[in-house]
């Protein structure tokens, strides 16, 4: 069937066609007009199309969140869509299988690009949510250190000494994940006088193909172990991800802004408060 433009239509733009992606997707997704973007045309077919036969009016959109001007086309689409009310930044890559460039140009920079292309179309009552990272709870760094994650224009992020002295991709992923949630701190203020509010969700492990890649990698055994050590005996499903982004896209959290939403299943509490020091 063709779908007829409606100016008053609810549009939601979720960027990431992975797991949890077509997750928050078909959270938030109902009754929606749902753009959904990928750099990966493979990635984006399989899960439109697992979404088109669920009933959904969802529209595939390749987009490179590392490149601005690409980030630009997919807001400049999602505001003529009809009416924006929600942005979900999904895309990302895994210090397990990404080079330690492809993790600054995806998780830090392009990050960066959504919270920044978005917010010149954010009209009020728009919220979006970056899914950062449980990894960014581990960062050390100082506050001026922060201060320039947060604030240094996206183009200049990776001239940063704090940058430029990363040695390996998970460094860079913990660094980059940091960022995502100093960034919407510093970028409340801006979307709360468009009427609008920024947050990021830091999920621990939650089952999808970049999880399941994690544990097969070197460190797998080590992430798995602390899942046991902290009481949670599990990976988190993506649904549950989905119900903790509905929350922070629905209007039960209108005062939250500027904040990050760990879901984690009381890991990063765990290594805080009882992980032992060797
Ligand atoms: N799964 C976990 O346990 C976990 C834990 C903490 C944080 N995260 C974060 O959650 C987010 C989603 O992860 P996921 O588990 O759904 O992974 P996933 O691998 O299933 O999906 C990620 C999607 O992002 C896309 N992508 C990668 N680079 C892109 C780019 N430059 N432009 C556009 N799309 C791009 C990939 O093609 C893929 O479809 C990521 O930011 C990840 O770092 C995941």
């Amino acid at each position: 069937m063709s779908h007829r433009p409606d100016m008053q239509e609810e549009v939601v733009v979720v960027t990431g066609a992975g797991g949890m992606g077509e997750a928050i997707a078909r959270r938030i997704g109902t009754g929606r007009r749902l753009l959904l973007a990928d750099y990966s045309d493979h990635a984006l077919q399989r899960a439109v199309q697992a979404l088109d036969e669920s009933g959904y009016a969802v529209t595939g959109v390749v987009t490179d969140v590392s490149d601005r001007a690409s980030v630009d086309r997919l807001a400049k689409a999602a505001a003529d869509a009809g009416r924006l009310v929600a942005v979900v930044h999904t895309a990302g890559v895994s210090a397990a299988t990404a080079t330690l460039e492809q993790v600054l140009a995806v998780d830090l920079v392009g990050t960066a690009h959504v919270i920044d292309a978005f917010e010149e179309v954010a009209a009020p009552g728009l919220v979006l949510v970056c899914i950062a990272s449980m990894a960014g709870h581990y960062a050390q760094l100082t506050g001026q250190q922060e201060r320039e994650l947060a604030t240094t224009p996206a183009g200049e992020l990776r001239d940063l000494p704090v940058v430029q002295a990363l040695a390996d991709p998970m460094q860079a992923y913990i660094l980059a994940k940091r960022a995502n949630q100093v960034r919407v701190q510093a970028a409340a203020l801006a979307w709360n006088l468009r009427g609008a509010r920024v947050n990021t969700v830091s999920p621990g492990v939650i089952s999808t193909a970049m999880a399941k890649a994690e544990a097969a990698s070197a460190s797998g055994s080590h992430m798995l172990g602390m899942l046991d050590a902290c009481g949670i005996g599990r990976m988190g499903s993506t649904g549950e991800l989905a119900e903790a982004v509905a929350f922070l896209v629905g209007p039960g959290s209108r005062y939250v802004t500027g904040t990050d939403l760990l879901v984690d299943g009381g890991q990063a509490a765990w290594i805080r408060h009882h992980m032992p020091v060797p």
